[in-house]
């Protein structure tokens, strides 16, 4: 096979100093057969002699008999929590103190993060350790290579139904590795044809290469799981959970797995969405069918991650009751407890569907005695192909900062998915995957920024959308402060761009169906999706307060009370949760239709102002990072006019009223 060549991301090491001293190692209460403490010393290697032109003999070998040496130590100290760690730089060298394995590798890359950002090495100092337990990477990767809502090439995990494993898959590793991510699922949530054989003696032998080329970077390989998995591959005709013999089957199954997957963290699972097989079928509940495999995996010490993305796309759109926002907490709420130890509940963002703006799903926090996880999307499904520039870490920022009320005290979204709000072991952030295998990893350079910015968000998660700017772009580009800070802002305003000439206000949608790139007003509105935007010739929005479908009452008093009347809620999510007349007057003095044309015009003068900012930066950045970035601006501007055009004339045909300054709506 043909292996396109691929960058570093944020691990391409630009010189930080000139260095000129000798480093040598020294291992306290951790080893070098270790492989992940061998791997940490190798990616120092690799990274100070790039950063800094110091060299860092192998152990063993002779040090250099001239010039000053310093010392990396790398010393076990139990008080380190799981994973965490703590450096410190001095005349002598770096300390990295850690309890495992996992913390040394952090460490290691802690201490390359900040000479990349300007530190000496005898400067570095952090005491740190995660967030959240899992920080995991989805992959919607299918087997034939494509990849569901990719937009950076083909997958480099398969080609024609095999598993592909080259240097590419270690550096990828690397990857993640340094910015704390410790779990991947590697297939398609939507396990179909080939996925559904990953757990049999088909794949066995690539997979536990992956699995231990992922494990020597303190990684753990998970796969998705096709529930129709006894009927599909096991020959049998019901995959009823409470049924006797699917349940034997799926013990032995799960028993042949970990025989030759010893390595495996376990499974996620899409079950009864969209047209996904579930226990549903066989009058179940979710909580049967998260059980029954959470137990046959239990002996293992494997895990069950269950999406709840579970709603009727099938709706008609003439029923105005039904409501899509509403199906997660009406499925999952009352089940709440009944979910056993090692299953975790893992809860997109917002109700509906990774749309730029939509309120924070009620079941984060709305669920009281279940392990849950956040998830979000770094591939930009709705939010520009990885074409249009969108900043996601302060959406995610916004989500992570939420208060449910669920509790006193620890009750944000961030407290409830890292464990803090119930004191539980399995929780953390997924988020599904930007990458292909398209030499720069994202498509847009500038995507990387959210591939980057999520690690780092889960590990901790209170840093700033502009810390995360910051570092990424200290460590992928090699900028002159000025223009550092040129691309900071850029990044700094790019969802609020997006927003401002998509869809308004919270009310989603309105893309081209099936692709999902560009505008298409009414492409969604009478599908079976369930993704309305109701607009007529008075008003828009959907009243999803206690007169309307009632979604607004699944949040605790406080927020549905802020929810339920217009007055209060926040105007961002204004036509989420209303419907609103044209006429009606916002908070800013402005009515609803001119703040929608005001919006538009500026979101799409905004972009042009992004690209023009991206040409200032010629010959700052590579020249083939400034092309391929540019020729994305240059469709993005194409995309940000079609939006401004069809969003604006769609409504001032609907409403009949001028905008006030006159400027051209067609
Ligand atoms: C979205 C997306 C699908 C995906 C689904 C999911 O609806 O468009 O491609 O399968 O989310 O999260 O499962």
């Amino acid at each position: 096979m043909e292996t396109k060549k691929w960058t570093q991301l944020w691990l391409d090491y630009h010189k930080a100093y000139e260095g000129d001293c000798v480093w040598e190692t020294k291992l306290e209460g951790f080893s070098d057969s270790q492989v992940v403490v061998a791997n940490a010393l190798y990616e120092f290697r690799r990274g100070i002699e790039a950063l800094t032109g110091e060299m860092v003999p192998d152990s063993g070998k002779d040090k250099a008999d001239e010039g000053k040496t310093l010392t990396l130590t790398i010393q076990n100290n139990k008080a380190i929590p799981s994973e965490g760690y703590h450096i410190e730089g001095s005349e002598k060298g770096v300390l990295v103190e850690a309890s495992d394995e996992r913390g040394v590798l952090y460490g290691v890359f802690a201490i390359l993060r900040q000479i990349g950002c300007g530190k000496k090495a005898t400067e570095v100092s952090e005491t740190a350790s995660p967030s959240n337990p899992l920080r995991m990477m989805n992959h919607w990767d299918n087997m034939d290579g494509s990849i569901e809502r990719g937009y950076s090439g083909e997958s480099f995990f398969y080609e024609k139904e095999e598993i592909v494993i080259n240097d590419r898959t270690r550096d990828y590793a690397r990857f993640m590795a340094s910015i704390g991510i410790n779990g991947i699922v590697i297939n398609n949530v939507n396990v179909k044809g080939a996925a559904s054989y990953l757990i049999t003696d088909r794949y066995f032998d690539q997979l536990a290469r992956l699995s231990e080329i992922f494990n020597d970077y303190g990684i753990s390989l998970f796969m998705s799981l096709n529930f129709a998995s006894p009927i599909e591959i096991g020959g049998m005709d019901t995959c009823d959970p409470l049924d006797e013999n699917v349940i034997a089957w799926w013990e032995n199954k799960v028993k042949e797995v970990y025989d030759r997957l010893p390595l495996l963290g376990g499974f996620l699972v899409k079950a009864d969405s969209e047209g996904r097989p579930g226990p549903f079928t066989y009058g179940r509940t979710q909580a049967d069918g998260a059980n029954m495999l959470g137990d046959v995996i239990k002996p293992y010490g494997g895990i069950i991650i269950w999406r709840c993305f579970v709603y009727n796309c099938t709706q008609d759109w003439r029923d105005t009751k039904t409501d899509r926002a509403r199906a997660g907490y009406d499925y999952f709420k009352d089940l709440d407890g009944a979910y056993h130890d090692n299953v975790v509940l893992q809860i997109k963002n917002g109700p509906m569907d990774f749309q730029i703006r939509e309120p924070v799903s009620p079941l984060l926090g709305g669920l009281q005695h279940t392990n849950q996880m956040l998830e979000v999307q770094i591939a930009q499904e709705y939010t520009g192909h990885q074409i249009d520039l969108c900043y996601l870490i302060p959406l995610f920022k916004e989500v992570l900062d939420f208060h449910t009320y669920c509790c006193e005290g620890k009750d944000t979204v961030a407290d409830v998915v890292s464990g803090r709000t119930m004191g539980n072991k399995l929780a953390g952030m997924a988020a599904v995957i930007n990458t292909g295998n398209d030499m720069n990893w994202t498509g847009n350079d500038l995507a990387a920024v959210n591939l980057y910015g999520f690690g780092r968000l889960s590990f901790d998660t209170t840093l700033s959308s502009e810390e995360i700017a910051k570092e990424w772009i200290a460590l992928t580009f090699d900028l002159p402060e000025k223009e550092a800070d040129v691309l900071c802002k850029m990044l700094l305003r790019s969802r609020e761009i997006y927003e401002k000439y998509s869809s308004p206000l919270g009310i989603g949608w309105m893309v081209t169906p099936n692709g999902h790139y560009g505008p298409s007003v009414d492409g969604y509105e009478y599908s079976r999706w369930g993704t309305y935007h109701r607009a007529d010739h008075l008003g828009i929005g959907v009243d999803r307060t206690d007169k309307g479908t009632g979604y607004a009452q699944q949040y605790y008093k406080e927020n549905a009370k802020m929810y339920n009347d217009p007055k209060t809620c926040p105007e961002e999510l204004l036509l989420f949760f209303h419907h609103i007349p044209y006429t009606w007057m916002l908070k800013t003095g402005k009515t609803l239709i001119q703040h929608i044309y005001d919006s538009h015009f500026e979101g799409e003068e905004e972009a042009r102002g992004l690209a023009a900012d991206w040409d200032s930066l010629k010959g700052a950045v590579p020249e083939e990072v400034f092309d391929r970035v540019k020729e994305r601006f240059d469709l993005q501007l194409d995309n940000a006019r079609e939006w401004r055009d069809q969003v604006n004339s769609y409504f001032y045909r609907k409403s009949g009223i001028a905008d006030e300054k006159g400027r051209t709506i067609y």
